[in-house]
This record gives C-alpha cells, structure tokens and sequence, in this order.
C-alpha cells in the first residue's frame, strides 16, 4: 500500500479514483464520510477570522478541495498532491494547486488553521514524517482532519476473490494511536457505508482498479459489501 512505485502508478491518471468513489453508499445513520470531513473542516475554522487557511494533502484531482471551496467560499485553500496530472486536475477545477510529499511540505511553520487528509496517509511510507510535517506547518490551536479505510474495508469483496482484507500502516484500527504521537487529542466518527456493485463487470473494475489481480468468480445480479471508514479529527 505504501509502495512509492506502485502508488504513482495507481494515480497517474483519475481513472481508478473514479471506478472506486462511483459504488459507495452512505453509512445510513451517520450519512456520506465526506459530508462528515466536510463538517469536520468547517467546525474547525477559527470563527472571527476573515479567510481561514486551509491545506489540503494527497488531494487528488480536487474533488474534495472543489466541494470545500463551495461549501466555504470565505477559505484561503491550497490543494496539494504528489502526482503532476492530479495537481493539473485539481487547478483545472479552479482550485489552487501545488505539487507537494507530505512528508516534505513546503509552507512554513503555522501557516494553517486546518489541514485535511482524505484517504491518503495509508500511502504515506514514512507516516510520522508526514503526520510530524502536518503537525509542523498547523497553527498553535489548528485542527487536523483525516480519513481513512478500516482493515474490514471491503474485506468481504476481496476474500470472495480469493484475497484478505486490506491491513495498512494508517487505518480505523491503528491510526489512532500514530495520531496520539504529534496531537493531544483525537476524537473519531466511525462508519459503515457500503459498496453496492450493480453486476460481476462492476465488481472486478473495482478490484482490478488496485492492480492487485485478484479475480472474483462470476456472479449473476448485485452484489453488496460493507466498508469500514473513519474520520479522525486531532489538535
Ligand atoms: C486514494 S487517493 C485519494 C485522493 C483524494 N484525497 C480523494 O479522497 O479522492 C491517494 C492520493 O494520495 C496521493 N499521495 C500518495 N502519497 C503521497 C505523498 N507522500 N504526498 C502527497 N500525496 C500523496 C496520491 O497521489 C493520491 O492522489
């Protein structure tokens, strides 16, 4: 998962992104995971102050960034993502864009009020130095938000195709306690949305779109599988 090599090539185009975001369905109490980093960010803005400074890291093509911004328009936003196509995509849809290692940031030290990791940190392979960078360039006071997959994401998917769950350096279970190492307090919405493949075409796109080979056996009709994500939010 961590794998420099294997992540650039994961990301260079949108393509798998999109093949992934397209089959999920929200947690039906706590809703859509991103509707919750949303609120999680906008909580988190100093009240009082004109344009917040918010970073985003691993933006990917902007998606979220794009969302932030409409949400927020009064946010001074600058996405950041280690692949040149996703920065171009990201300014594409009007957002401010850098290319940028979390585990190197540019900005100085307490540049922002808010920095936000959506489903990125697990990719990171030097994960203190990105959560220490992060940490660094957050004002005294600011908010890091973060989400993430647990090690059931999935799971039942990946073992129909002969797989195991997904177990990564930053998750549900264990992202927590790397938090604890750079902030005082995490606090943590946890939820089950699920992944509702319409056909077996839909379901091996899915697979396939993490070029891991796993290989599910034909199934006629729908199929539906649980995932396990959660938002940390740490100061
Ligand atoms: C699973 S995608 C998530 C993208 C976006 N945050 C989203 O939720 O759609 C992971 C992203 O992290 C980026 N990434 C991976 N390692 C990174 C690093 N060390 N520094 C910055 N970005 C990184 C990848 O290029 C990719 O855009």
């Amino acid at each position: 998962m961590a794998d420099p090599t294997h992540v650039r090539e994961q990301y260079a185009t949108e393509d798998n992104l999109e093949t992934r975001r397209s089959v999920w369905q929200p947690d039906p109490v706590l809703g859509d995971p991103v509707e919750v980093a949303l609120e999680a960010v906008s909580a988190a803005l100093p009240g009082g102050k004109s344009m917040p400074d918010v970073l985003e890291v691993g933006s990917g093509p902007g998606v979220f960034a794009a969302r932030l911004q409409e949400r927020l328009p009064h946010i001074a936003l600058l996405a950041t993502d280690q692949s040149p196509r996703f920065v171009e995509l990201a300014r594409e849809r009007g957002v401010p864009a850098q290319l940028m290692d979390v585990q190197h940031l540019l900005p100085g030290d307490d540049s922002y009020d808010v920095v936000v990791a959506m489903w990125m940190l697990y990719h990171v392979p030097d994960l203190h130095r990105g959560l220490a960078e992060i940490r660094r360039v957050l004002r005294p006071g600011g908010t890091f938000v973060a989400v993430t997959n647990g090690d059931e994401h999935v799971a039942g998917l990946r073992r129909d195709a002969g797989g195991a769950g997904l177990v990564t350096h930053f998750s549900s279970q264990i992202g927590e306690a790397a938090l604890r190492e750079h902030f005082d307090t995490v606090e943590r919405v946890d939820l089950r949305p699920s992944a509702l493949f319409a056909d077996h075409a839909a379901a091996q796109a899915y697979l396939d779109s993490s070029d891991e080979g796993l290989v599910i056996p034909h199934f006629e009709g729908s199929r539906e599988y649980a995932g396990e994500v959660t938002v940390f939010t740490a100061r």
